[in-house]
């Protein structure tokens, strides 16, 4: 077997989600709770009635991928060709890290704590993964100098996530200009993925976009969150020039095209204009999972972005275990910080998209846990 693929582990992301039973607290896997538009799913049905489900041309529908350049309108990539249409952004990030490269040579650096299938990807292609973490003390913002100081020679991609799985942290414009403008001092290219997935889930007035300013940026985004499609497995990449028609051929290569139905159905979404359509329960429901942390006396990490909140545990105790146990022992579900990386032990990732009476509850139990675990309070009087 391939050592890179045998040496590599599973996802405790879907461990510890895998514990959940039925009429458990359910703050785990990063999957919207509200149900997708009927209209675009009947309307692609028809469509598919009429003219069959045949292979799109590999880079996906033209159509569809001008309305997506459109959409976003980056400078130097708003044309048809600089979009790619793909089976999830998780095929997005993968081609991506596969199409810029090289495992003889290049290294990329993944922004933790971070979701953890960059790094996985990475070393399945055999490429060297550094990874540099943001500071807890800081609330893990994205910090410039940080990221710019793990830079080495053979640093070809930073990959950072921007509303952030884990963290709901959001880079802002500052951020985003200082490293833009580092890397256009460099003489070695760098290239930047941000991955947008929770765009739609963006709740400061100052989120920065690599794409707006830095002409070396890689783009990835799906449907997954903002439309509740994560099952529908559609999303895309855009790319500069440079790289769009070896993003279309590696693409070709591993998969042929994305379904054709569920272009179908991005068709009808970004007709209509439709990305912002969940937009405004999100951030109704974040303001009550904000009273419900603040009322619950844990350190959290206020969240800017994305439907997770995160919340530290007490000094010393591991967060694998602590998933473990209030699976077990107090029925909720929570994802352990050491998932997304070393960084973020002693912290767990809270999904907040259920409703609101299971976060509370489940931010209760979780407090409860971690009020039993604070080292004065077993300590003898
Ligand atoms: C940060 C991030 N990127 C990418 C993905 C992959 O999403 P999809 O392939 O459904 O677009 C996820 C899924 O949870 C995610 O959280």
């Amino acid at each position: 077997m391939n050592p890179r693929v045998a040496n590599i582990g599973g996802s405790i992301i879907r461990e510890v989600a895998a514990k959940r039973r039925p009429g458990s607290i359910d703050l785990g896997l990063g999957e919207p709770s509200l149900k997708p538009t009927a209209r675009y799913l009947e309307s692609a049905t028809r469509w598919a009635a009429d003219n069959g489900l045949r292979y799109t041309p590999n880079a996906g529908e033209p159509e569809l991928r001008e309305a997506i350049a459109a959409h976003y309108a980056y400078p130097g990539m708003s044309r048809a060709a600089n979009v790619c249409v793909m089976n999830g952004s998780q095929e997005a990030v993968f081609v991506s890290v596969m199409t810029l490269l090289d495992p003889a040579r290049d290294e990329m650096l993944v922004v933790e704590p971070a979701f953890p299938a960059y790094a996985k990807m990475g070393r399945l292609h055999g490429i060297d993964v550094r990874t540099v973490a943001m500071d807890a003390a800081n609330d893990f913002a994205f910090e410039p100098a940080r990221i710019l100081n793990a830079l080495t020679e053979r640093t070809r991609l930073i990959v950072l996530c921007s509303p952030c799985n884990p963290t709901a942290r959001v880079v802002d414009r500052a951020t985003v200009n200082a490293i833009a403008g580092e890397l256009e001092r460099r003489s070695a290219p760098v290239y930047v993925l941000h991955d947008e997935i929770y765009r739609e889930q963006t709740f400061t007035g100052d989120a920065g976009y690599f794409a707006a300013v830095y002409p070396r940026t890689i783009v990835t985004n799906s449907l997954s969150k903002s439309n509740a499609l994560t099952g529908l497995r559609i999303g895309w990449t855009i790319v500069p020039d440079d790289l769009s028609d070896a993003v279309v051929k590696a693409h070709a290569w591993v998969t042929s095209c994305a379904s054709t139905f569920a272009q179908r159905v991005a068709a009808e979404i970004f007709s209509e204009g439709a990305l912002r359509e969940h937009v405004a329960w999100y951030a109704e429901h974040r303001a009550k999972v904000v009273t419900a942390l603040e009322e619950s006396g844990l350190r959290f990490i206020p969240p800017q972005g994305s439907f997770y909140a995160c919340v530290k545990l007490p000094d010393g105790t591991k967060s694998l275990e602590a998933a473990h146990s209030l699976a077990d022992r107090h029925d909720v579900i929570v994802i352990p910080g050491i998932a997304f990386g070393d960084a973020f032990e002693g912290w767990l990732r809270l999904s907040w998209v259920s409703p609101i009476s299971d976060v509370r509850e489940g931010v209760a139990r979780i407090a409860a846990f971690a009020a039993a675990r604070k080292p004065s309070a077993s300590a003898p009087v």
